[in-house]
């Protein structure tokens, strides 16, 4: 039987109390929907349609790289108008319909596919999923009878006292046969509080046309909480953030505190790393094996290569780190910084569209920007390249071997040759030839006896 899904998410997410759609808001720094999808994408559908009302445009920006179809739902008239909305989409469709939320975020993927093949199993005109929670406050209930059946869903809304108490709750993912959708779908009323057409309506409408459900009990509750309030959000985000660090730890990277670390999906690291507390890695990041990373430490967009040290508080983004190089604490590398095999980079040193080559040191208080430094290079303490004269950057090339003493202000454009040396403290505004040593320092006067004068003067005051 051929599959689609429908995906949910036209609502303005009011208990958001927000600017920014509810599905857009981010988790680990990707909107909530993109989770949505990728769940969905894993089941294999034949094809994706995404419902959109509220601030469409920006919903339908952050998700144009997938292929998918989308539908306006204009108004917004509750679940069950929304999924009406797609009939037309889906004329000449037969098969079954995976429909999800938009604001449930951490479903899995093994879920979803163990929730439609027991639906394609058991031959069912609907499968509803749901879950027992300790607190089932907002959620609709599911109904059953002394024999266990399910008789209806009602929604928190619509329910009694004693309805209330019910904790087993509709998690609002529904397969269902098409045509029993499209049948079931024209039966809804907006008979209820929120004067809205509910989805878990065709449920009912299931059970009193006599045809056939199939309840789906899902074991792990917290999958499949609704993000409607921020505080859910908080929820739904430690949920997935945990199953990405257990993901990590089963493929041999050492998590020393999951709760405190914070991996986006994309990332992936090599085995035998240790990542200490307090450390965020988001986005495209790939980390290789035998590294050690943090604590404290945030990388974003980065390649890091094998047996890395990456120490306390550093900030790398969007950089390139080759083997075996230990840097921080307390470093920042921005764009385009490319660091090579055994390099060292030290604590307060920023380097940005730089290359820093192979066994070189940068090991204190340094700012290297559009600078090409050669293999086995020494940067001392408090170097400099002046890369800005306040209209354009310039490059600042220091060849292989170099020494570069402390506190040098490099003026750019400038090279320094091979094996070359800066004497501290020197303004260097000429390129240097390889081998020989610029010293740029007015000559040093020397006052004698200025302790002696300094103790009579404080003597007299
Ligand atoms: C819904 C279910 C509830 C279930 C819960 C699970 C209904 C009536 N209730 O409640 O039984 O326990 O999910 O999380 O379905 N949406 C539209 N168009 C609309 C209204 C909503 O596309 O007109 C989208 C929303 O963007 C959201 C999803 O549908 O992604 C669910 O809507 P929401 O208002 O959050 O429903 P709940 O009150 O959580
Ligand atoms: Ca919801």
């Amino acid at each position: 039987m051929s599959l689609a899904v429908i995906i949910l998410a036209a609502g303005k997410g009011v208990r958001m109390n927000s600017e920014l759609p509810k599905v857009l808001h981010p988790i680990l720094k990707k909107p909530m929907l993109r989770y949505v999808l990728e769940a969905a994408r894993a089941v294999e559908p034949e094809r994706i349609v995404l419902v959109l009302g509220h601030d469409s445009e920006l919903v339908r920006e952050s998700v144009s790289d997938y292929p998918l179809e989308m539908v306006i739902q204009e108004p917004q008239l509750g679940t069950g108008h929304a999924v009406s909305c797609c009939e037309e989409v889906f004329r000449d469709f037969s098969g079954d319909i995976l429909i999800l939320s938009g604001d449930v975020p951490a479903v899995s993927f093994f879920s979803l596919r163990e929730f439609t093949d027991s639906h394609a199993k058991s031959g069912a005109d609907l499968s509803l999923m749901s879950t027992v929670v300790d607190d089932p406050s907002g959620y609709g209930r599911v109904l059953r009878n002394a024999e266990g059946e399910v008789l209806r869903i009602v929604e928190d809304k619509d329910a009694t006292a004693d309805e209330k108490e019910e904790k087993e709750i509709n998690v609002g993912i529904y397969c269902v046969n098409s045509s029993f959708l499209w049948e079931s779908l024209g039966g809804l009323d907006r008979e209820n509080s929120q004067g809205e057409y509910y989805l878990p309506g065709i449920v009912n409408l299931c059970v009193s046309r006599k045809r056939s459900l199939l309840a789906f009990t899902l074991a792990n509750p917290k999958e499949v909480s609704g993000v409607n309030s921020r505080e859910q959000l908080g929820e739904a985000e430690k949920t997935i953030r945990l199953v990405i660090n257990r993901r990590h730890m089963e493929n041999g990277v050492t998590i020393a505190d999951p709760e405190t670390t914070y991996i986006s999906d994309s990332v992936s690291i090599g085995k035998d790393t240790t990542v200490y507390p307090n450390t965020y890695i988001y986005g495209e990041t790939r980390i290789g094996e035998g590294c050690r990373i943090g604590p404290s430490v945030y990388i974003e967009d980065s390649r890091i290569g094998n047996n890395v040290e990456i120490r306390f508080s550093s900030y790398l983004t969007e950089c390139e780190v080759e083997n075996d190089v230990v840097m921080g604490p307390f470093c920042h590398l921005r764009p385009e910084a490319k660091i090579k095999d055994g390099a060292k980079i030290g604590n307060f040193v920023e380097i940005k569209k730089s290359n820093i080559g192979v066994g070189s040191k940068v090991p204190h208080l340094s700012y290297v920007g559009d600078a090409d430094i050669g293999d086995g290079v020494n940067i001392g303490a408090g170097t400099i390249t002046c890369n800005y004269d306040g209209v354009d950057k310039h490059r600042t090339v220091v060849e292989d071997g170099a020494f570069i003493g402390s506190d040098t202000m490099l003026v750019a454009p400038i090279k320094v040759g091979k094996d070359a040396t800066t004497a501290a403290g020197s303004t260097v505004t000429k390129d240097v030839s390889p081998g020989a040593l610029a010293i740029e320092r007015a000559a040093q006067k020397e006052i004698e006896g200025w302790a002696e004068r300094k103790r009579v003067k404080k003597g007299k005051s």
